[in-house]
């Protein structure tokens, strides 16, 4: 899908909020597989931007109401990851739509994380909308980004059974280590250029090795 990288993976996260995913990748593929060059947030004052400083990874704030439209928030947020020199955009937790302006600047190279086994409950109150369905198992998908909600698609998924789930705390806490494992497990293979698209199947992803 990407070419292979020599070294470590430049990648760049986008954020919106506490940052517990871009801490799981702080503490695992920075500096080994991946080096995390950029921490771009849609939210000033987040814990996911002062988890990013403590680790010396530079952070810039791009709130939609400083651009004239989303196109023009966009460009200028690629503009700036570009320049950091990333690779691999990863949505960690980031609770804005992404459009052409960046996803065209890095083609099959953004991913995202989401709480659910999709396509079941993609867009906001995933959990929520999980337990108002009643379900009894939950889940976590690392997926492709394309320019639907949550629509791409699926590199990694993984379940959990939870029978009387009744609080979305509950279930996020259940789903946290899920995805703290499936996110950087899924940084790790598109580092090591083990991700393709099946030629039969161009909504499916094959995994090498
Ligand atoms: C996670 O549940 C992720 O699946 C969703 O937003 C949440 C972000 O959590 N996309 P955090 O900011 O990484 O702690």
């Amino acid at each position: 899908m990407v070419p292979r990288v020599q070294g470590r993976l430049p990648i760049a996260v986008l954020v919106s909020g506490t940052g517990t995913n871009l801490q799981a990748l702080l503490d695992t593929v920075h500096g080994h597989e991946a080096e995390v060059v950029a921490v771009a947030s849609s939210v000033a004052g987040v814990p996911a931007l002062e988890r990013a400083a403590k680790h010396g990874v530079p952070i810039a704030v791009f709130p939609r109401k400083e651009y004239a439209d989303r196109k023009a928030r966009d460009q200028a947020m690629a503009d700036w990851l570009r320049e950091r020199g990333a690779r691999l955009v990863v949505l960690a937790g980031y609770m804005e739509l992404l459009g052409e302006a960046l996803l065209g600047r890095f083609p099959d190279a953004t991913i995202n994380v989401h709480p659910s086994l999709l396509p079941a409950f993609p867009g906001l109150g995933a959990i929520e909308q999980a337990l108002a369905y009643g379900v009894k198992v939950f889940g976590v998908t690392v997926h492709f980004v394309d320019a639907g909600i949550d629509s791409g698609p699926v590199i990694l998924q993984r379940a959990v059974e939870l029978r009387d789930a009744r609080d979305p705390e509950q279930v996020l806490e259940a789903l946290r280590p899920l995805e703290h494992a499936l996110l950087p497990e899924a940084v790790r293979m598109f580092a090591r250029g083990a991700l393709s698209v099946d030629p039969e199947n161009q909504r499916r992803i094959v995994v090498e090795g």
